[in-house]
């Protein structure tokens, strides 16, 4: 069996840490690089670093650093290097696969100290930003300048655009711009040998040779500690309406969802959320319910342009399907106002408890269908367990949210991932692979493909000390 291939799989954690061994010479050894103020060893301070968005993971932080340059970072990890100590990148920690966070007790390398958006080029449309500024701060850079950043997300005033590149993070206008790779026009990065690799010029036509910047998307600090990035921007859309849309169910949804990509070319976002997780978000956020009756399912529609696309959307909806009601909003408040509905599924459903996020694709074909059975699936495991569907259903990209399992029961997570593989989906749609999903990284590629990833690994991270417990393809 090749590494990440799956067998049967217990329920217990899915993937068991041997703790690092930390050399007492390496404290010193920072402290001598960035300061000691920037190298935190207090228990009290560090437990923050090790514990995830979710709750689901926890490890210990014995060390964490806080470099404040790229040449700090490079030398941070050569002192790693020197010693053999396996270092964690981690930027806003809101990862949702446990790839952020020290759970053998690696090095914690912070990079929020990098929080300079260095140059806007508004000639161009792009801009630099050092890796730990958030995804927050790049739109409000962008926006001062008169252009706008493609890519939104919930976590937007807590992650950063350094942790967004590793993640490929996509978000809630991939249907529209793309993912984070689709705006990434170079990287700044330390490999795990301590050299840097740099490429910030920003020309849009640049084909000399491998497209590192698009390799390091993705690569979840496995390959290179992010330093900065050039972004392409795109220009803004001031004109925006949001729809939520009551639906019939979540069929009708998918259905409209795929109907609106074809007849509404304003179309920005599109997303899916049934009765139950509206009902809890209401609850727990202490929000109205926000059509005057409940509804199966809900459909949030966004569309936007240079100019007012509300007559397109109202054209476009009216001949979905399924739809039972509707509130539009015009003005910004309102209309985030609808989207809070959205954006709470996260903290509404953390409330109740660390949840097994797992967030899948599925091809067109087959969305609707799968979206129906995930409930069935999780069912026939955990019989007691509730299952919150929700997402970015106009790029195909569901997230199955499941609460009352043990965090560490793992046949939840099994179950789903076969069942999506089988239905020709993939295990991770935007939040990674991380540590949370490593056993299952054979169902969605070959072995030829596991065998390319660990030459890439070992080229670019030759003694492994660079997230050597995410994705773990070596
Ligand atoms: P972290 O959590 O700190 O790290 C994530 C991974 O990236 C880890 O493997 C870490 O080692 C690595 N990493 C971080 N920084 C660097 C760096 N500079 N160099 C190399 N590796 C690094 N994600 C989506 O894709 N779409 C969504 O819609 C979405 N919505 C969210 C909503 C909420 C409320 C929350 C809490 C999270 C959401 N996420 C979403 C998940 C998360 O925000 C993204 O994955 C984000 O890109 C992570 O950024 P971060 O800075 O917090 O990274
Ligand atoms: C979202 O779309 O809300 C995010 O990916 C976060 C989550 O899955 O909870
Ligand atoms: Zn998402």
């Amino acid at each position: 069996m090749v590494p990440g291939s799956v067998g049967a799989v217990p329920a217990e954690p899915a993937v068991r840490l041997d703790p690092v061994r930390l050399d007492p010479a390496l404290v010193p050894a920072l402290v001598e690089v960035v300061g000691q103020p920037n190298v935190v060893t207090d228990p009290e301070v560090t437990a923050s670093y090790a514990v995830d968005w979710t709750g689901r993971y926890r490890g210990t932080a014995p060390i964490v650093v806080r470099p404040g340059s790229t040449d700090e970072v490079a030398e941070v990890v050569r002192r790693c290097r020197d010693v053999g100590a396996a270092l964690v990148p981690q930027g806003g920690n809101t990862g949702m696969v446990g790839g952020g966070v020290p759970l053998a007790g690696e090095v914690v390398v912070s990079l929020r100290r990098l929080d300079a958006v260095d140059a806007v080029d508004g000639r161009a449309g792009q801009l630099t930003a050092r890796a730990g500024v958030t995804l927050a701060g790049v739109q409000q850079a962008a926006a001062a300048a008169g252009w706008a950043y493609g890519v939104d997300l919930g976590g937007r005033d807590s992650a950063t655009i350094g942790g967004n590149v590793a993640t490929n993070a996509g978000g809630l206008r991939v249907l529209r711009y793309g993912d984070t790779r689709a705006q990434v026009l170079g990287v700044e990065a330390v490999l795990g040998t301590g050299a840097v690799v740099s490429h910030l010029g920003g020309l849009i036509k640049d084909n000399t040779g491998y497209p590192l910047h698009a390799l390091l998307c993705g690569s979840e600090g496995t390959l290179g500690v992010v330093t900065a990035v050039r972004l392409r921007l795109v220009p803004p859309a001031p004109a925006r309406v949001v729809a939520l849309l009551g639906m019939r169910g979540p069929g009708d949804a998918v259905a409209g969802a795929q109907q609106l990509r074809r007849t509404l070319p304003a179309l920005s976002a599109a997303e899916l959320m049934l009765g139950s997780g509206v009902s809890l978000v209401s609850r727990v956020l202490g929000l109205p319910q926000p059509l005057a009756e409940p509804h199966g399912a809900y459909l949030l529609v966004e569309a936007s342009g240079a100019t007012d696309p509300t007559g397109a959307l109202s054209e476009a909806v009216a001949s979905l399907e399924g739809v039972r009601d509707a509130a539009v909003a015009t003005e910004p408040a309102p209309a985030a106002a609808l989207f809070r509905y959205r954006e709470g599924h996260t903290e509404a459903i953390n409330s109740i408890g660390p949840p097994h996020k797992l967030d899948v694709s599925f091809p067109p074909d087959v969305l609707a269908e799968m979206v129906d059975r995930m409930p069935q699936v999780v069912a026939a495991v955990a019989p007691g367990a509730d299952v919150w569907l929700f997402g970015h259903v106009g790029d195909g990209n569901v997230h199955v949210n499941v609460t009352g399992v043990d965090p560490d029961d793992n046949r939840v997570d099994d179950a789903v991932f076969r069942a999506v593989a089988a239905a020709g989906g993939s295990i991770s749609a935007e939040h990674g692979i991380g540590t949370a999903k490593r056993p299952w990284l054979g169902l969605g590629r070959s072995e030829a493909e596991l065998a390319a990833f660990a030459a890439i690994k070992r080229a670019l991270d030759p003694d492994g000390i660079l997230n050597p417990n995410v994705l773990a393809v070596a």
